[in-house]
């Protein structure tokens, strides 16, 4: 029994380990780097700040997020920020495509159905 969850163990920390060392799939962005890329953004957003350089970041997402799979997990890791960021301005957070001049086909909101995104 105790061997068992022994192996059970080394297993875990096997896939663990796999997991942290495998790194983030290429094919879409992940939602550390959109972050990262809207960090500036969070005082804008949340009503305690100005724009600051958060344009600079918007355009930068933008450029960055090409393929269609790029689009669709930007738009869910927006959706997942805007309804979980307490103190998020979701207007505010609507408007930040065209308060920075890119044109950004959907709308960050919680209710966004990124599957249309393309
Ligand atoms: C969100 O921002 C808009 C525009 O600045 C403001 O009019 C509105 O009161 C804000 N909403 C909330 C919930 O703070």
């Amino acid at each position: 029994m105790a061997s068992m969850i022994k192996a059970l163990c080394v297993a875990l920390v096997g896939a663990v380990l796999v997991i942290a060392v495998v790194p983030p799939a290429e094919a879409a962005l992940g939602c550390g780097s959109v972050i990262s890329y809207l960090g500036s953004c969070r005082p804008y957003v949340t009503d305690k700040g100005p724009l600051g350089g958060c344009c600079s970041g918007v355009k930068g997402l933008y450029k960055a997020a090409k393929t269609t799979a790029d689009r669709q997990a930007t738009c869910s890791c927006l959706k997942t920020l805007a309804s979980t960021y307490k103190g998020v301005n979701l207007s505010k957070a609507a408007g930040l495509p065209q308060q920075c001049g890119v044109n950004i086909p959907y709308k960050i909101s919680p209710s966004t159905d990124c599957s249309k995104v393309t």
